[in-house]
C-alpha cells in the first residue's frame, strides 16, 4: 500500500468536477478540500463527490494547511500564475489545467518556482495519455511508419455559447488566441508523435464571421506550419469558430507508411496499399470533460510523486516546452507570418 495523497482543488467549475471524480479515482488521491471565490457548502460538495471536502474562501488558509500535499488548479487562465506560485512556495505538487498560462513570462514563473521549490508538476496534457494518442505514438516507435517527415494534427471545435467556458473564453485576457485556449491539445499531441526539436514555426489567423463568434477578442482560427531541427515539418490548425462536430485530426506520413486518424498502412506489414488497415483505439471525439482521460494521467503523477521522480509526458519543463512553441506561433502570427524560433 503506497502513500495517500490529500488533495486540493483551486476553482470549482466545469473542469473541476471531473477533476475530482477522476482524482477519487486514483490508487493514492482523493480530494480533501476545494477552493472557491464563491461560498459554497462542504456538506453538499462532500455528498457529491464522497469523503469528506474542507471548503475555503481564503486561498492561504489551503495553502497552509500541511495536511494537503497536492493542489489542483482549475481556475481561470489569467489565475493560474499567482496560484500555481503560490502553491509551489507553499511546498505543495501542482496539477495545473490548460493554459499553464497566457505569456512566456508567467509560464517561466511557474517552472522556476516549482523547481526551487523542489515539488512536482502536472498539466492537463491528458490527450498524451488517451488511446488514441498511446496507440498512435506506438505506431510510430514501432518504425511501422519509417522516419516521419510530414505531420498534421489539427483541433476543429466551435467554441460557442452552447459551451460553459464561452463565458470568458472570448476575452484576451482569458482565452487568449486560438491555440492557447485549445488549439494547444492537438499542437501538444503533434511535438509529441514528431518528437523532434522545433527549429521555428510561421503561423497565421483569421475568424469566423458568424455572429456567434463577433464577441470573440482574437483571431479564433489559425494554422502553424511547424519546421523542426531533423528538416520534418508539421502543422496545426486550430480552428475554435467551426460549426461542425468536435474532430481532432491525425495525419502522419513516413518513410514506411501513414497514419491518418485510427487507420493507417504500413510497408513493413506488407499490407494492401489500396485500403487503410484499422487500429482499434477509443477516439479523442468529445470536447466534453467528463469523457478525458484525466484518471490516467493523474495516476501517472502520483505514482511519479510517490516515486519522486518528473512524471512522464506532461511534466511542468515538459508543457513548457509546448507552450514556448505556441507562444512562437502566436508571435508569428500577430507579425504576419514571419517565422519565429521558440524562446
Ligand atoms: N484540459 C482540458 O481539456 C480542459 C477542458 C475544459 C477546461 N479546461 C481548463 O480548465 C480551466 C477551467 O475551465 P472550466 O471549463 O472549468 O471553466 P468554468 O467556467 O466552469 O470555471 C472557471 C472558473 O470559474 C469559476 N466559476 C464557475 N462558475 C462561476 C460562477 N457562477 N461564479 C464565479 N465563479 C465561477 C470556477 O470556480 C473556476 O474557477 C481553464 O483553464 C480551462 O482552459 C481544460
Amino acid at each position: 500500500m503506497g502513500t495517500k495523497l490529500n488533495v486540493g482543488v483551486i476553482g470549482y467549475g466545469w473542469a473541476a468536477t471531473a477533476h475530482i471524480a477522476a482524482i477519487n479515482a486514483t490508487r493514492q488521491g482523493h480530494v480533501t478540500a476545494v477552493w472557491s471565490s464563491r461560498d459554497l457548502d462542504a456538506g453538499e460538495l462532500s455528498t457529491r463527490h464522497g469523503g469528506a471536502i474542507r471548503v475555503h474562501r481564503d486561498l492561504e488558509s489551503l495553502l497552509a494547511d500541511p495536511a494537503i500535499d497536492v493542489v489542483d488548479i482549475t481556475s481561470y487562465p489569467s489565475q493560474h500564475r499567482d496560484q500555481a506560485v503560490a502553491a509551489a512556495r507553499a511546498g505543495k505538487h501542482i496539477i495545473l489545467e490548460k493554459p499553464m498560462a497566457n505569456s512566456p513570462a508567467e509560464v517561466a514563473d511557474i517552472v522556476a518556482a516549482a523547481e526551487a521549490a523542489g515539488v512536482k508538476g502536472c498539466v492537463c496534457f491528458e490527450c498524451r495519455f488517451s488511446s488514441q494518442f498511446q496507440a498512435t505514438k506506438a505506431v510510430v516507435d514501432e518504425g511501422l511508419l519509417g522516419r516521419l517527415h510530414y505531420g498534421e494534427v489539427d483541433y476543429y471545435h466551435g467554441i460557442g455559447p452552447w459551451y460553459g467556458q464561452y463565458r470568458w473564453n472570448t476575452k484576451r485576457a482569458e482565452g487568449g488566441s486560438a491555440l492557447l485556449t485549445a488549439g494547444c491539445h492537438a499542437l501538444d499531441a503533434l511535438l509529441m508523435v514528431m518528437g523532434g526539436e522545433v527549429e521555428s514555426v510561421s503561423s497565421l489567423g483569421t475568424k469566423s464571421s458568424a455572429e456567434v463568434f463577433r464577441p470573440y477578442e482574437y483571431d479564433t482560427t489559425s494554422v502553424t506550419i511547424v519546421r523542426f531541427r531533423d528538416g520534418a515539418v508539421g502543422k496545426t490548425a486550430a480552428v475554435v469558430d467551426c460549426l461542425q462536430p468536435y474532430y481532432f485530426h491525425t495525419h502522419l506520413v513516413g518513410s514506411a507508411g501513414s497514419l491518418l486518424d485510427d487507420r493507417f498502412h504500413s510497408v513493413r506489414l506488407k499490407a494492401d496499399k489500396g485500403h487503410w488497415s484499422r487500429i482499434a483505439m477509443k477516439m479523442l471525439d468529445s470536447g466534453d470533460v467528463s469523457d478525458h482521460p484525466y484518471q490516467a494521467q493523474f495516476q501517472a503523477f502520483f505514482d511519479a510523486i510517490e516515486a519522486g521522480t518528473d512524471m512522464p509526458l506532461t511534466s511542468f519543463r515538459e508543457a513548457a516546452r509546448t507552450f514556448a512553441v505556441i507562444f512562437a506561433a502566436d508571435e508569428s502570427a500577430a507579425r504576419g507570418g514571419q517565422p519565429v524560433r521558440p524562446g
